[in-house]
């Protein structure tokens, strides 16, 4: 099976000089998380339609996807004759999917793929149930049977009390979409060639089509407006954060914490309230995380540490039981084991042009405000006195203790 993604639209009500598949969602771009629903569905290759900040598009996506441009945006239709030339016309399935639509679980795919085959239906459409339909395609049926497809600008007001929408995913026989697409005009309020229309094509020919109601609200979400972007971004949190809780993890405000995808939790973490964890970070067990931590992408925090109010983690490494319990931040850092890092130290990892390494061995413990301008070596079981100006280039040595700004090494005086 083939996939087309359609993302090509110029996002109008988005009022974005990014495109709008870019937009991130918890770090992620809308489009990827589209990439992310195609798991397991046995597409062997997907296409992307692109148009509007179609080199952006390309650029982020170039490893995984074909593109095809759609130099002109008439319409979800025009959107698939643009990818005529590339894709297979032969009877095999082409599934479509719009660009803008980031919580479609996986599963929810795969169930509506596998209804699909078994109904062996020239095509098919997930559909959704939602208390409030506006904006989307409801789905008109006779006598409980499929038969198309009215967009909000054009239906009547029987129509727009229809509850059950379009969720802008298909199943189609190649082939006889691309017979189908010739015929459909722009005769609509937005003058534009509809991919909906095909649907209505083949009710009146007597092709069986069959529309799946599949997708919950969340599912079947998609994205036009920053409101739109907003819910996406709660419901992927909530996600998240209840896949974490099932996991053993303690997230005292479910609401109030915000963690990326990919990121792992050990168990018996607690996450406190306002702490913000981006993609791709790992967290031990036994932590304790916020409240107001930043953990950010790169990050590796060992099991028992402590990442405590105002601490920013930035691209480090952090061993075991480290404690950074207030006010630091450590970016571009590497901290052994049972380290202590005192309340207001900082690494200052960045010159004005290129960024820097810090590495803190074990057991070391750096006094109130230490300002460790990197690049800083410290060896395992060194001291840094509070206030200490750690300076660039600086090795300080196994057990040592240094002082001052700028940080040398203590002398203790011998008593007579
Ligand atoms: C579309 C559906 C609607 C459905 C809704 C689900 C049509 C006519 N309408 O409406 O029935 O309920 O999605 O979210 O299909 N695109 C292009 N080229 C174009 C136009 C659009 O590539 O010329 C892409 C967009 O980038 C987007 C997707 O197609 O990813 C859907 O377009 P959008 O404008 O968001 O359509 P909706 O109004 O949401
Ligand atoms: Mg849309």
């Amino acid at each position: 099976m083939q996939a087309l993604i359609l993302a090509a639209g110029r996002g109008t009500r988005m009022k974005s000089d990014l495109s709008k598949v870019l937009h991130p969602i918890l770090g992620v771009p809308i489009l990827e998380c589209v990439f992310n629903a195609l798991a397991g569905s046995g597409v062997k290759k997907t296409f992307v339609v692109i148009g509007h900040g179609g080199d952006q598009v390309q650029e982020a996506f170039k490893d995984r996807a074909h593109f095809v441009w759609q130099k002109e945006q008439r319409g979800t239709g025009h959107a698939v004759l643009c990818a005529e030339k590339v894709l297979d016309k032969n009877d095999s399935s082409l599934l479509i999917l719009p660009g803008d639509m980031p919580l479609l679980r996986p599963k929810v795919l795969r169930l509506f793929l596998a209804e699909h085959q078994k109904s062996k239906a020239t095509a098919s459409v997930l559909t959704c149930l939602r208390r409030k339909p506006h904006g989307y395609g409801r789905i008109l049926r006779r006598n409980g049977k499929f038969f198309a497809i009215r967009e909000e600008l054009d239906a009547s007001q029987d129509e727009k009390a229809i509850n059950e929408v379009n969720a802008g995913v298909y199943a189609f026989n190649a082939r006889k979409l691309f017979q189908a697409l010739q015929v459909v005009r722009p005769e609509n309020a937005k003058k534009e060639i509809y991919l909906t229309d095909t649907l209505e094509i083949f009710s009146r020919q007597g092709d069986l089509i069959e529309a799946f109601p599949l997708a919950s609200e969340d599912d079947g979400q998609g994205i036009n407006s920053r409101s739109d972007l907003s819910i996406a971004t709660r419901v992927m949190n909530q996600r998240h954060i209840q896949q974490y809780m099932e996991e053993g993890v303690t997230i005292m405000a479910p609401d109030q914490t915000f963690i990326a995808s990919g990121v792992k939790i050990g168990r018996d973490t607690t996450i406190f309230p306002w702490s913000y964890i981006e993609k791709n970070v790992r967290i031990g067990a036994h932590c304790q995380i916020g409240p107001f931590a930043k953990v950010r992408e790169g990050s590796v925090i060992g099991d028992k540490s402590v990442i405590g109010s105002f601490v920013e983690v930035n691209r480090s490494v952090l061993g075991k039981s480290v404690m950074a319990k207030h006010l630091a931040y450590l970016g571009d850092a590497k901290v052994g084991d049972e380290t202590n890092i005192g309340a207001g130290t900082i690494t200052a990892n960045f010159d004005g042009k290129s960024k820097h390494q810090t590495i803190v061995g074990k057991k070391v413990l750096l006094g109130s405000n230490t300002v460790l301008i990197a690049p800083v070596n410290i060896a395992d079981g060194a001291k840094t006195g509070a206030g200490s100006v750690v300076t660039a280039g600086s090795k300080i040595k196994k057990s040592e203790t240094v002082a001052g700004v700028p940080a040398r090494p203590l002398t203790k005086k011998k008593k007579k």
